[in-house]
C-alpha cells in the first residue's frame, strides 16, 4: 500500500483541489457518455429516427426508478451509432471533458453486443474508439484504454461469439467486463468465458453488487476472479466480504451520482462511500453514465463530498486508490502519486 501522507487543506479549498487533483477514471461506460444533443446529431447525420421530438424532451425522459428503468433507455440512445466516425466522435467528446476534470487515466467500458446486434461489426466500434484513445494521449495527455463488456442479460454462448469476434482487434482492449441487468443474472453464468479471457491474459472486472446482493461479489472474486469489481457498495451488507476486500485490495469502482439516480441510496448523504473508505477498502470515484447521471468526474467528487463531509484526505485517498487500482504499471503509478502530491502541497496551508 502507498504511504499515506499527511496534509493540512484549509477546507474551502477543498471543491478546488477536488477538481484540480490528478485522478484516473475506472468505470465508466462510453455508450453512457452519449449526450442527448449528440444522440440528435447522430441520428440526424445517419438517419435514423428516434422516438423524442427534441433534446429536451429526450432529457426529460431521465427519470429513472431502478437500474432497469435506465438500461432501457441507454440502449435506446446507442441505436444512432453505425459508423467508425459515430465512435470516434462519442469517445473524444468525452475524453475531452475528462482533460477538462483532470482525469489523466481513463479505462473505459464498451458494450459490442449492444452495436453487433443492430448489423454493427465490432471492428468498426473498436476502431473508432481506440483512434480517440490513441488521439487522446497525443493531444490531451490523457492515458486511456478500453475494456470489453458482455452484457449479462445475455446467454454465455453469445458472450463466447462476442470475445471470438473481438479477438483479431486483442491489441485494442486490455480486458473484459460484466455489466447490464444484474439481479437474476449472477456471476457464475459466465464463468467459462470469464475463464477463457483469463486464459488470454485479458484483465478481468465485473458488475457485482449494484443492486445485487453480497453473494454476487463473492462470485464475481471467486468464481470470475476479477480484479476489481464494479459499484460493489452492498458488499457493505457482509463484513465477511469487507474483510476480504480489505485483505486483498480488490478495488470498488463506485460511482456515486449513478447511485443516486438509480435509487440505491436515498440519498447522497446516506451514501456509504465513507463506510467503504474507512474500512479500507481501495474504493474509487467513478462517473458509470455520465450523460445520463448528472456529472462526470468531478461533479461526481464535488456533490459526494458536499453532501457527506468527506475530507481532504479522503480525497487524497479516493485519487491514490483510482491509480492503484488501474491496470497501468507500477512505474506510471508511482509518476502519477507523485503527481497527486505535488497538487496536494499546492492547495496545503
Ligand atoms: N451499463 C451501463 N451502465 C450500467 C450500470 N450502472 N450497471 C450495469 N450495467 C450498465
Ligand atoms: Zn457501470
Amino acid at each position: 500500500m502507498t504511504q499515506v501522507p499527511r496534509f493540512d487543506i484549509p477546507a474551502d479549498r477543498l471543491p478546488a483541489l477536488l477538481c484540480a487533483m490528478p485522478k484516473a477514471e475506472l468505470h465508466m461506460h462510453i455508450e453512457g457518455s452519449l449526450e442527448p444533443e449528440l444522440i440528435f446529431a447522430l441520428a440526424q447525420r445517419n438517419g435514423v429516427a428516434i422516438p423524442y421530438a427534441s433534446v429536451d424532451e429526450l432529457r426529460q425522459a431521465y427519470a429513472f426508478t431502478n437500474l432497469q428503468s435506465f438500461l432501457d433507455i441507454y440502449y435506446a440512445g446507442a441505436s444512432v451509432l453505425l459508423k467508425e466516425q459515430d465512435f470516434y466522435d462519442m469517445a473524444w467528446a468525452y475524453l475531452e471533458r475528462a482533460a477538462a476534470d483532470n482525469v489523466v487515466r481513463t479505462e473505459m467500458f464498451f458494450d459490442p453486443q449492444t452495436h453487433t446486434a443492430r448489423g454493427v461489426d465490432v471492428k468498426v466500434v473498436i476502431d473508432g474508439l481506440h483512434r480517440a484513445c490513441v488521439d487522446a494521449e497525443a493531444t490531451l495527455g490523457v492515458s486511456a484504454a478500453l475494456i470489453l463488456c458482455f452484457l449479462r442479460h445475455l446467454s454465455e454462448e453469445d458472450a463466447f461469439e462476442t470475445l471470438e469476434q473481438a479477438l483479431p482487434h486483442r491489441d485494442k482492449f486490455i480486458g473484459v467486463g460484466l455489466d447490464s441487468s444484474e439481479v437474476g443474472h449472477p456471476p457464475e453464468k459466465f464463468a467459462k468465458v470469464f475463464g477463457r479471457c483469463r486464459e488470454l491474459g485479458l484483465h478481468l472486472v465485473a458488475h457485482a453488487g449494484e443492486e445485487g446482493p453480497p453473494a454476487y461479489v463473492w462470485s464475481a472474486l471467486d468464481v470470475l476472479k476479477v480484479e476489481r469489481v464494479d459499484h460493489g457498495v452492498q458488499s457493505a451488507r457482509d463484513p465477511a466480504l469487507m474483510a476480504r476486500l480489505a485483505q486483498d485490495r480488490i478495488p470498488l469502482t463506485v460511482c456515486p451520482l449513478s447511485n443516486l439516480k438509480l435509487c440505491v441510496f436515498p440519498d447522497l448523504k446516506a451514501h456509504n462511500l465513507g463506510t467503504l473508505l474507512d474500512a479500507g477498502l481501495v474504493a474509487t470515484v467513478n462517473s458509470d453514465d455520465p450523460a445520463y447521471f448528472g456529472g462526470y468526474m468531478n461533479e461526481n467528487f464535488l456533490q459526494t463530498f458536499a453532501a457527506t463531509g468527506l475530507t481532504a484526505q479522503h480525497a487524497w485517498q479516493l485519487a491514490a486508490n483510482s491509480f492503484e487500482g488501474s491496470f497501468i504499471d507500477d512505474a506510471a503509478k508511482a509518476g502519477y502519486v507523485d503527481r497527486l502530491n505535488a497538487t496536494f502541497a499546492r492547495f496545503s496551508a
